[in-house]
């Protein structure tokens, strides 16, 4: 009986332990983030300071929402609500950082830009890292496609480089279990859904 009884404690202190060490394990980044100062706005360290100060202080520059942009590009939207990227601001749930601005910063879509992100009451649809969380502001896009123009996006297509750079922003050494190729990752985001085998 003694044995037995000792048996089970021992059982339910190793069990404690091990379930100790896996979350630390989880933890520990986030720890480290929480330790470190706030990360830049990924929208200014993929285009720089100079010219995103230039941009943004225009005024011409505005998130608008993935609403918007499913008018047009319904298979896009549709495939993307399978991608990870649309479920960033679950991760902070769960960990219940969901209000913190240090994480927010690549967990939402425009968060520390004036019409970005601000919190899920106040802008819910601006929640997780949506179209424009990669491709910028999405309001001069728009405009220009309706005057039968092309382009107008601060990280479009049309700007492999920046756009490339932004993926680096939020991807950075802390948070890089993701992809271990950068191009091979990047060239699968040109389908609606990344994570297809089909081709477009
Ligand atoms: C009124 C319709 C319309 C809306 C709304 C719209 N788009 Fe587009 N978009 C187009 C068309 C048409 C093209 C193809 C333009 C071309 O290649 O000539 C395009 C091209 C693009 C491209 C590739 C070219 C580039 O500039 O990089 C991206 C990325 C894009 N759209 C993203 C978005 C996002 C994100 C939104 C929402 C913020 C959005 N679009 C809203 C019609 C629209
Ligand atoms: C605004 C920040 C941000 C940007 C910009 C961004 N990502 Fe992510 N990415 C995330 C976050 C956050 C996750 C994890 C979401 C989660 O699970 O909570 C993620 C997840 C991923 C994943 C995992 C998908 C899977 O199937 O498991 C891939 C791959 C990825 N990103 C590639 C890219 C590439 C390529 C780019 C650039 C074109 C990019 N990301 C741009 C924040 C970002
Ligand atoms: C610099 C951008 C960045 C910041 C800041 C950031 N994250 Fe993330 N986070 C990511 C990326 C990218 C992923 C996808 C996993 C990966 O690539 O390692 C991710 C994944 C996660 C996940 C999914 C589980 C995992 O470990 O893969 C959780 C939970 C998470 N982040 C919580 C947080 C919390 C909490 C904070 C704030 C203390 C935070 N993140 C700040 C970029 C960031
Ligand atoms: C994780 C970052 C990321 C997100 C989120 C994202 N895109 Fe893109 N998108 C890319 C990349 C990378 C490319 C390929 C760029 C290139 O061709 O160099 C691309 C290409 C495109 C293209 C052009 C496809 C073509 O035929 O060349 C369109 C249109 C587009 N995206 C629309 C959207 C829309 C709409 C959403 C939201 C529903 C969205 N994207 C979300 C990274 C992203």
């Amino acid at each position: 009986m003694k044995y037995i009884n000792l048996f089970v404690k021992t059982t339910i202190l190793l069990i404690f332990m091990l379930q100790t060490v896996c979350f630390s394990a989880e933890d520990y980044r986030i720890k480290e983030e929480l330790a470190s100062s706030q990360p830049k706005i990924p929208l200014k360290n993929a285009m720089g300071d100079e010219a995103y100060n230039k941009a943004m202080n225009s005024g011409e520059y505005y998130y608008v929402g993935n609403t918007k942009c499913r008018l047009c590009h319904r298979k896009f939207f549709l495939g993307r609500k399978k991608d990870p990227h649309d479920f960033a601001m679950e991760s902070l749930i769960a960990s219940g950082h969901e209000e913190n601005p240090r994480c927010l910063t690549c967990h939402s879509t425009g968060h520390g830009v004036k019409s970005g992100f601000t919190s899920i009451k106040k802008t819910p649809r601006l929640s997780n890292v949506q179209c424009e969380g990669c491709h910028g502001p999405g309001n001069v896009h728009i405009r220009l496609i309706k005057e039968k123009k092309r382009w107008g996006f601060l990280t479009g297509t049309d700007k492999p480089k920046r756009l490339k750079k932004m993926c680096q922003s939020c991807h950075t050494k802390r948070w890089d279990r993701s992809y271990h190729d950068l191009k091979k990752a990047y060239d699968k985001y040109r389908n609606a859904d990344p994570n297809s085998k089909v081709k477009k």
